[in-house]
């Protein structure tokens, strides 16, 4: 039966989401990871990720309450940093998840100052945060053998702002949307 307010065609709104803030690529960036990927799968095998599904994770927060989304908001109002440029020219696999990825040999420090005051807002306001230390990596392969570590043409990434991506399986894969973007401080304009 439906909810007030909600007529019986429309879906029902969900009470969690599955969410995650990221860095999201435009769509130079996105093209160039996708050749990466390519690339990687043909030396490193496995499931190639759909392009349109090409990230890389800043914080991850799993099932929440819709009606948390006015706090997650108000965390990443709070975080003030720097646009900077991703150089991602390593190519990394990890043998416990079988995952390959992009990675960068010489992070800049914005981009930790950016996981930093991300992840230290969500904690303050009682989430629980990822206490590893945060290697920046986009996801290319699943389900992948890895090998000899080639090297890698760079993808140069410009990152003006970041987002909060909610997550649904779907028949044929994950898909992620895009629900909010924050954008960085670019240092020219200020
Ligand atoms: P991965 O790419 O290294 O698998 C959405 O699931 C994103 O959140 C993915 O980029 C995934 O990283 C990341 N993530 C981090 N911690 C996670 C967890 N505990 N479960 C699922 N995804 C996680």
């Amino acid at each position: 039966m439906a909810e007030p307010g909600q007529t019986e065609s429309s879906p029902a709104q969900p009470d969690t989401l599955r969410l995650f803030f990221a860095l999201w690529p435009d769509d130079a960036t996105r093209d160039a990871l996708n050749q990466a990927g390519k690339w990687l799968h043909q030396r490193w095998g496995g499931r190639r990720m759909r392009a349109d599904t090409l990230h890389i994770t800043l914080a991850f927060l799993g099932s929440t309450p819709v009606a948390q989304l006015d706090s997650l908001v108000a965390c990443a109002d709070a975080v003030q940093t720097d646009a900077f440029q991703l150089i991602l020219e390593q190519a990394g696999y990890w043998r416990h998840n079988r995952i390959g990825w992009l990675g960068a040999s010489q992070t800049p420090p914005q981009h930790f100052e950016l996981v930093g005051a991300l992840n230290a807002a969500l904690q303050a306001a009682g989430y629980s945060v990822d206490t590893r230390p945060h290697v920046p990596h986009a996801t290319l392969l699943r389900n992948s053998a890895g090998g000899e570590v080639p090297e890698c043409t760079p993808v140069h990434w410009p990152i003006s702002d970041f987002v909060l991506v909610a997550s649904r399986r779907e028949a044929d894969g994950m898909h992620y949307d895009v629900i909010r973007r924050w954008p960085l401080i670019n240092p020219e304009r200020s």
